[in-house]
């Protein structure tokens, strides 16, 4: 048995907040961030809608795209650095509650912007062992709930939103996801972190943007590299190339370095910002609902984020819908 990538789904909120928010109440220009971020908006959940909320609803898309019922999905992972709650329960817990499930596995994951890349491999691995049969991955996240409004250098960066995906068994090995590969070295954690330890404090994000932008472009660049050559892929065998969109800059300067045509570059950071684990299921999900991934297309996935962690992954995509 392989496993095998059969949906996609996303949700945004609807409140769109453009860069004039930002001048509107602090030292900056939307000339400063179109030119050094690519981002001209990002969205931002309502008060009462929670990372679960937002999950749970990319998640029903997901799961009736590859042709399934809730009660078919025997295991929910969510990928979020923006949980509900601190500690407990997870967002997976929520998530599988509101799509009422009563007796599901259910766990989070803490990769930040990598997250999807790691629910993608555990989804594999439980797949592939034979102990579950339809799982639910979902990269989800309420950012503006750590991000620090006062901080210039980081606040425009971010913006809320879920994607989600369902990983089920394929015996047909040309729809396996052909390989994934995740890392993480802790060495480097103080260049993006949320510093707090307990609920009590404050517990924003913080980030060293110049030198986590270096450390992007090298790693990102590397690590496709790096799974392109193991598995004897040239760029030709990719029909999208999915990158992390963290920056206009560094999706630009590894997509250059890696020589993919501009057809083959999937580019949403302009208009949702950097929404870490949900990143990259929003991207597959525009690439899905305007036509561009299809029935067997080839995706490569490329992820960086706090930890730090990073990962990349070859799919392929078999619609179930
Ligand atoms: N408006 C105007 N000026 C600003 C602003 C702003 N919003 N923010 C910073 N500046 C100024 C700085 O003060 C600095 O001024 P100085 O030269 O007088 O000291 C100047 O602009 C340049 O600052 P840099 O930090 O060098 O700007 P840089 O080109 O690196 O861009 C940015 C900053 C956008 C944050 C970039 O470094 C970046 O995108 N970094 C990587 C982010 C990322 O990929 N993170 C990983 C994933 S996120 C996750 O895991 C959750």
């Amino acid at each position: 048995m392989y496993a095998s990538f059969a949906s996609i789904g996303a949700y945004v909120p609807s409140e769109i907040r453009d860069n004039q928010w930002f001048c509107d109440r602090m030292d900056t220009t939307d000339e400063w961030i179109i030119k050094r971020t690519g981002i001209s908006e990002r969205r931002i959940a309502a008060k009462d809608e929670n990372t679960s909320d937002l999950g749970e609803k990319a998640g029903q898309i997901a799961v009736k795209r590859a042709g399934l019922k809730n009660e078919d999905i025997d295991l929910v992972i969510c990928a979020t650095i923006s949980p509900d709650y601190m500690c407990m329960p997870s967002t997976a817990c929520l998530i599988a509650q509101k799509l009422g499930l009563k007796d599901t596995m259910a766990l989070d994951i803490s990769a930040a912007c990598t997250g999807f890349i790691y629910a993608l491999s555990v989804a594999k691995a439980f797949i592939e062992s034979g102990m579950k049969k339809n799982v639910l991955i979902i990269g989800a996240e309420k950012l503006s709930n750590i991000v620090d409004y006062t901080d210039r250098t980081t606040c425009m960066l971010f913006g809320d939103g879920a994607g989600a995906a369902v990983i089920t068994g394929t015996e047909n090995k040309d729809e396996a996801i052909l390989d994934i590969q995740c890392s993480a070295d802790g060495n480097l954690k103080d260049l993006l972190l949320t510093p707090a330890v307990h609920e009590a404090e404050a517990s924003f994000m913080q980030m060293k943007g110049n030198e986590t932008f270096k450390i992007a472009v090298r790693t990102l660049t590397s690590d496709v590299q790096k799974i392109m050559a193991k598995n004897d892929y040239k760029n030709e065998d990719i029909d999208l190339f999915v990158p992390h969109q963290a920056n206009y800059r560094i999706i630009k300067a590894v997509g250059d370095a890696l020589a993919f045509e501009d057809e083959q570059k999937v580019l949403t950071v302009h208009k949702y910002g950097n929404t870490s684990s949900a990143s990259i299921p929003m991207a597959i999900n525009e690439c899905f609902e305007d036509g561009r991934l299809k029935d067997g297309s080839t995706m490569l996935l490329d992820a960086f984020g706090g930890g730090l962690t990073w990962g990349s992954a070859i799919v392929k995509f078999n619609s179930k819908s």
